[in-house]
């Protein structure tokens, strides 16, 4: 604790930190957090409260998987209150991945990049994976929780993910500072965040974004009614996904799996 608020520069996030050795999930916490701070229409605000653990007992991942959560690796959550349209709850998942991504090269070298909509990646394996939960009452959006898991210093993976996922411990032969890494996660998120809040899209992100996307000019298999193929060309100021297809068509994906040549086992 005391290291993420050494590293800390950050002007309203991570300024209350809620913290134990061990938690179910920070996601839960934080949104157990969230319900009750609503319920008792507290006066104090949320915004910005980081929720942080050294080992989850429930880690969910995407689409109702478990996601396992060992101690030596980074798992926290975010709660936010934004004044955001609850349709676009998604957009701030990108924004996040754009920050890991920068925060893992900033604090340790390794360059990452970004499988849309937001699995951070480093040499075709994912090192992070990223949950955003809202919830909404009858006043529009109450808040967003967005939950970062990297795999910092994992050494053993289970032959099931070992060709998918590596860790930046395995990249660089080197124990990370899991605390220091967080707060830089942190750092880099806020500024990110309060430009993105500005116009609720991407239009000063889309270019960096583009610039880290590893699914950028490269065959993808989507999955969504049925399966197809196409090159992704970039995100656009909605963050959704452009993909050419090979008649030359121009498809949006708001959601959905994506799977990029190359990558994760697709050869
Ligand atoms: C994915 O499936 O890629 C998303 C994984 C998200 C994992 C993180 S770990 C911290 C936070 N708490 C959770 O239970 N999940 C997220």
């Amino acid at each position: 604790m005391e290291d993420i608020k050494k590293h800390l520069q950050t002007k309203w996030l991570g300024k209350t930190i809620v913290y134990e050795t061990a938690m179910s999930s920070t996601n839960t916490v934080a949104k157990e957090y969230g319900k009750k701070n609503v319920m008792e229409r507290q006066e104090k605000s949320i915004h910005g409260t980081l929720f942080y653990t050294l080992k989850q007992t429930a880690g969910k991942g995407r689409r109702g998987r478990n996601w396992i959560s060992p101690e030596g690796n980074c798992y926290f959550s975010v709660l936010l209150e934004p004044e955001i349209q609850a349709i676009h709850i998604s957009r701030v998942t990108l924004v996040m991945a754009m920050a890991v991504a920068q925060a893992i090269q900033n604090v340790t070298g390794v360059e990452t990049q970004i499988k849309w909509p937001n699995d951070i990646v480093v040499k075709g394996k994912k090192i992070c994976g990223i949950l955003t939960e809202g919830s909404s009452g009858s006043d529009g959006l109450e808040y967003v929780i967005v939950g970062v898991g990297i795999n910092a210093n994992q050494q053993l993976f289970t032959e099931e993910i070992r060709d998918m996922a590596t860790s930046i411990r395995k990249e660089t032969g080197e124990v990370v500072n899991r605390e220091q890494l967080l707060a830089q996660c942190l750092n880099v998120f806020e500024g990110l965040y309060e430009q993105f809040a500005k116009t609720e899209d991407f239009s000063a992100l889309q270019r960096d974004y583009n610039g880290r996307l590893v699914n950028y000019n490269r065959e993808v298999r989507i999955l969504d009614e049925e399966e197809w193929t196409g090159v992704a060309l970039g995100i656009d100021e909605t963050g959704a996904l452009q993909v050419r297809t090979a008649e030359g068509e121009m498809r949006t994906i708001l959601s959905g799996e994506v799977s990029v040549r190359g990558l994760y086992g697709y050869v």
